[in-house]
């Protein structure tokens, strides 16, 4: 069984604890693009953790974890996230790096902030963890990968003929430039303190693909935040959405038998641009002080707004989604009034049912229906049968204008609160 997982609104739906929860039957976990722009949190008996780079599977010693060829890698942040976990008792023996994965360099959040300070009030909000340079230099052939570390002679090469370039830009910018021999001695470093675990993918894949093991794929952010699909240029700079599974992971599009959609029972958002549904008054603010809704990355305060179905549809039809996760429905247990977003108005008084490109999206309106809250605790609840009966059609309203099923309720942050509908 192979099942991938994504976020279906604009990133934080509670990607990381699906996965982890879903780990349990899982041989391998391979997180497939993205970097450490990524806050996974995962809270289980060991404690409470945010991942940016190691897949949500990491707490299982019998599962493989993959960081997959799609990720940019920052092994400075990626050694950190080991060392952290490692002191708190976690073995990551089984985290393997995919030689493929593009090594993301010093220079590349150094560009990312630059680039963004440029932008002046036309910010994208971007995590400054230099994903956007990284990815354009994979694009444009000029970037490094993994692998490279293992061939001092081939990576000297080409850090040689990128490098002028990079500091060219960084010139260009008014920052400093940077050195070859120093940028060259800290993969040195970097070689030395994971050379074990980066493999071939394909001789790890290809068996388990064909021997039929559980694996999962774990996406980062979210649709909305899709390099083709989301808010562009409001977005990250790759695909989140599972077409790209396949990619970055390294399997047959066809070996995959399931998707799993992850939303909150509300939404939010971290970042710049358009957010239709979005409520700017004190019933947001409630959900970001219920929810605790501050990034996971960069500790901004997340905005906030209803749930909206335009959005999760557009989830559904791009990822083929097989079934919804909704995460976070305890937030909403003491509000009296719920509202959805079940379409978009445009200037002109018309209504549409899809998602359109940036510059008309920044013109609709939010068509939005109300629901009477339950008001009534659901953190303890584990079965769908005692969810009070206004959550039980909430929920079913949900499923109805998405068109996927609920797989999954989750009504708290740790492991346990969370169960298959
Ligand atoms: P991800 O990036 O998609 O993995 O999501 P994040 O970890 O960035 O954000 C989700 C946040 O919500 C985390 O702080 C989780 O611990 C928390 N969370 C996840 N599911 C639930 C839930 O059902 N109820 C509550 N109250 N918190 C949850
Ligand atoms: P997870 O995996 C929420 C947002 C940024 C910005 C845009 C581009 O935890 O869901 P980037 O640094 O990728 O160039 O920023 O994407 N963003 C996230 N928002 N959760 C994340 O990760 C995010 N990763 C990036 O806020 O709008
Ligand atoms: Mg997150």
């Amino acid at each position: 069984m192979i099942t991938t997982v994504v976020g279906a609104q604009f990133g934080d739906e509670g990607k990381g604890r699906v996965v982890d929860y879903l780990a349990h039957h899982a041989d391998l976990v391979i997180r497939f693009q993205g970097g450490d722009n990524a806050g996974h949190t995962v809270v289980n008996d060991a404690g409470t953790f945010r991942l940016h780079l190691i897949p949500s599977g990491i707490f299982y010693p019998q599962t493989t974890c993959l960081i997959g060829s799609g990720v940019v890698v920052n092994p400075v942040t990626l050694l950190e996230e080991l060392a952290n976990l490692e002191a708190s008792g976690i073995d990551t023996s089984n985290l393997k790096l995919s030689n493929r994965a593009q090594m993301l360099m010093p220079y590349h959040p150094a560009l990312d902030g630059l680039e963004e300070a440029q932008r002046g009030g036309k910010q994208i909000g971007t995590t400054k963890r230099g994903i956007g340079p990284a990815y354009a230099d994979k694009a444009g052939r000029r970037g490094l990968r993994l692998g490279d570390l293992a061939h001092p002679d081939w990576l000297r090469e080409r850090l040689s003929l990128v490098l002028p370039q990079v500091n060219h830009k960084l010139e260009y910018f008014g920052a400093p430039t940077m050195k070859l021999e120093d940028l060259l001695a800290q993969c040195a470093e970097w070689a030395e303190a994971l050379a074990h675990r980066i493999i071939e993918p394909l001789p790890l894949l290809r068996p388990a693909v064909e021997s039929g093991k559980h694996i999962l794929l774990e996406g980062q952010l979210g649709v909305m935040r899709d390099l083709d699909w989301g808010t562009y240029p409001f977005v990250t700079s790759s695909n989140p959405t599972a077409a790209y599974a396949a990619v970055g992971a390294g399997l047959p599009p066809q070996t995959i038998d399931q998707v799993i959609g992850v939303a909150k029972a509300y939404a939010t958002a971290v970042g710049a641009g358009p957010y239709p549904a979005e409520l700017t008054n004190n019933i947001g603010q409630k959900l970001r002080d219920i929810g605790q809704e501050y990034g996971a990355t960069t500790g901004r305060p997340r905005r906030t707004g209803w749930f909206d179905a335009v959005a999760v549809r557009h989830a559904a039809f791009l990822n083929g989604l097989t079934g919804l996760a909704i995460t976070k429905l305890d937030v909403l247990d003491t509000l009296a009034e719920i509202k959805i977003c079940t379409g978009y108005q445009m200037p002109d008084g018309r209504q549409i049912d899809y998602v359109p490109d940036t510059p008309v999206l920044t013109t609709i309106k939010p068509v939005l229906e109300s629901w009477p809250g339950w008001q009534a605790p659901t953190t303890e609840i584990r079965a769908w049968d005692e969810l009070p009966p206004a959550a039980q059609r909430y929920l079913e309203r949900l499923q109805q204008l998405t068109g996927v099923p609920i797989q999954f309720v989750s009504v708290g942050p740790q492991r346990e609160a969370m169960f298959a509908v």
